[in-house]
């Protein structure tokens, strides 16, 4: 089956990857590509629609993003949105020029709803607006179908061109009817089926990688974080036994996470894969400790799990497939998708690890962004708290542990940990909390313990809010419930006596406290 195709095109700006991600959530496929991306690559994929997206620049200034003017003349449905909407109108014979007034956050759009793409939308709708360009006249043959009240121009259509131009963020969620703009576009202009949908994805991979593998042997690193369980769930089954998954238990996993692991994917679970579970708990004590810098700690530990994950796979012997949770922010994050800078360069983009004998790479949650990394699992039937689970860096405990990590401040720490988190679901607040956890802090303090001194740690208690973990505020925690894991921590955890809550956003502070 023929999969349809969006062609999301980058001109840099910030909500690129949810315009790709609103899209799929239309039951849409779409991919991201720079603006650079030539034209000819463009037409030989035979998309669907084009979307250009919103970009930092001034489209009419020196060296600004810009694209082809026969872009617009392949016959092919284009949405511009913001940046991508000036630019339509700049290459076209239209004028773009500085805005007497920017516009900046909600602001109330009058829409023409005769128009197919503000269909079912309402007249004064709320949208959300980040210029400080605005298009002073559209470019020829075009319609003005939305304005405001310092924006004359805030979407234009040329219908029988199906070109269509909006100067707001429809993907932005405070857009209050943007994902129906987006799906009008979809499904009135570009004419899309809609048959981007998980299950369909699953069993077409499933199918696809037992033509791939054949009787081929596959290795896949198992950390039990959401990526790689979808993907080795997948894998086994599609190859079943050919499949041998490595689990390394550092010791610096959550309490009770290692043999949760082992419940789900080794011998007693429901899957049929070789599982091995190293526990190299005293390794990697060992090499902690004495060092407290926190990227030192991060180094040796990634360091060792290599070592461990090499001498496992040497006993093996050679393999035909390495199977790796890349996902496509990592692909789009790594400057290989769209325009985006390096934000981080991925341990699992590119570099290829040299110390396993295998043959070739297996991606198979490559075009998948998160969210729909989880639908996946759900749909392969991994249970809801595997698949829902919150982010836990690689490096562990190991980085909640402020200074030197010894096997007892590991234990204090899950303690603590598996007291609050189990205290957050409780209070039934555990949907509503982006990420949340405790870390132990280098920090000692007299207290009172029944008639004794005592001289014991603090641990701080972290909770976010969080869109995409680049920038979080402090989710507030009602007081009671605050309480109640404090008393439960300093009475039931030997070696804590005293519980902070970090109130500090991201930036400055990272999530992470290490
Ligand atoms: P920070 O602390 O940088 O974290 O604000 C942002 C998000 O990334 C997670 N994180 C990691 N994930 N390996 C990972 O797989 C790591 O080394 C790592 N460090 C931070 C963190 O939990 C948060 O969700």
């Amino acid at each position: 089956m023929s999969r349809e195709k969006i062609v999301v095109i980058d001109f840099g700006g910030q909500y690129n990857q949810l315009v790709a991600r609103r899209v799929r959530e239309c039951n849409v496929y779409c991919e991201i590509y720079s603006y650079r991306t030539d034209l000819e690559q463009i037409k030989a994929m035979n998309p669907k629609g084009i979307i250009l997206t919103g970009g930092p620049d001034s489209c009419y200034g020196p060296g600004a993003a810009s694209c082809d003017r026969e872009l617009f003349e392949l016959g092919i449905p284009v949405l511009g949105l913001c940046y991508g909407a000036q630019l339509m109108m700049h290459v076209l014979g239209g004028r773009v020029t500085k805005a007497p007034v920017g516009e900046y956050g909600k602001i109330e759009v009058r829409v023409d709803t005769s128009s197919k793409l503000f269909g079912n939308v309402s007249e004064k709708t709320v949208c959300w607006m980040s210029h400080h360009d605005y298009i002073e006249r559209e470019a020829p043959g075009f319609r003005v179908i939305a304005h405001t009240v310092d924006c004359p121009v805030a979407a234009v259509q040329w219908e029988e061109r199906d070109l269509y131009a909006i100067q707001f963020h429809p993907e932005v969620l405070h857009t209050q009817e943007g994902t129906k703009m987006i799906r009008n576009f979809l499904y009135e202009v570009c004419r899309c089926e809609g048959n981007w949908k998980m299950d369909a994805f699953v069993e077409n991979s499933i199918e696809a990688i037992r033509r791939k593998v054949g009787s081929g042997k596959v290795l896949c690193a198992l950390s039990g974080g959401v990526d790689s369980s979808v993907a080795a769930v997948m894998l086994s089954k599609a190859v079943g036994e050919q499949l041998t998954c490595v689990f390394v238990d550092h010791g610096l996993l959550r309490k009770d996470e290692g043999d949760e692991v082992e419940a789900v994917f080794g011998p007693d679970g429901p899957y049929k894969l070789n599982f091995i579970r190293v526990n190299a708990q005293e390794r990697f004590y060992g090499r902690l400790q004495g060092v407290e810098e926190p990227e030192q700690k991060r180094k040796i530990i990634g360091e060792e799990f290599i070592r461990v994950f090499e001498e496992e796979a040497k006993r093996i012997g050679a393999v035909d497939f390495l199977v790796q949770g890349t996902i496509y922010p990592d692909v789009v994050e790594s400057g290989l998708g769209g325009e985006s800078a390096v934000i981080k360069s991925h341990h699992n983009v590119g570099g290829l690890p040299d110390y396993v004998d295998f043959k070739e790479i297996l991606e198979p949650l490559r075009d998948l962004f998160k969210d729909e990394v989880r639908k996946a699992g759900l749909e392969l039937g991994i249970p809801e708290n595997l698949v829902f689970r919150q982010p836990f860096p690689g490096p562990g405990l190991g980085i909640r542990i402020i200074g030197e990590v010894t096997p007892e401040k590991v234990v204090m720490v899950q303690e603590a940990d598996a007291i609050y988190r189990e205290e957050i679901v409780k209070a039934g607040l555990d949907k509503g909390i982006g990420q949340y956890f405790a870390a132990l802090t280098n920090m000692r303090s007299v207290g009172v313990m029944g008639d004794e001194r005592t001289y014991d740690y603090a641990v701080a208690l972290r909770a976010v809010s969080t869109v995409d973990f680049m920038t979080a505020e402090v989710a507030e925690i009602p007081w009671d419930v605050l309480g109640k894991v404090a008393g439960r921590i300093v009475n039931e955890v030997r070696g804590i006596s005293r519980v902070l809550y970090d109130v500090t956003q991201k930036p400055p502070g990272t999530i992470e406290f290490e």
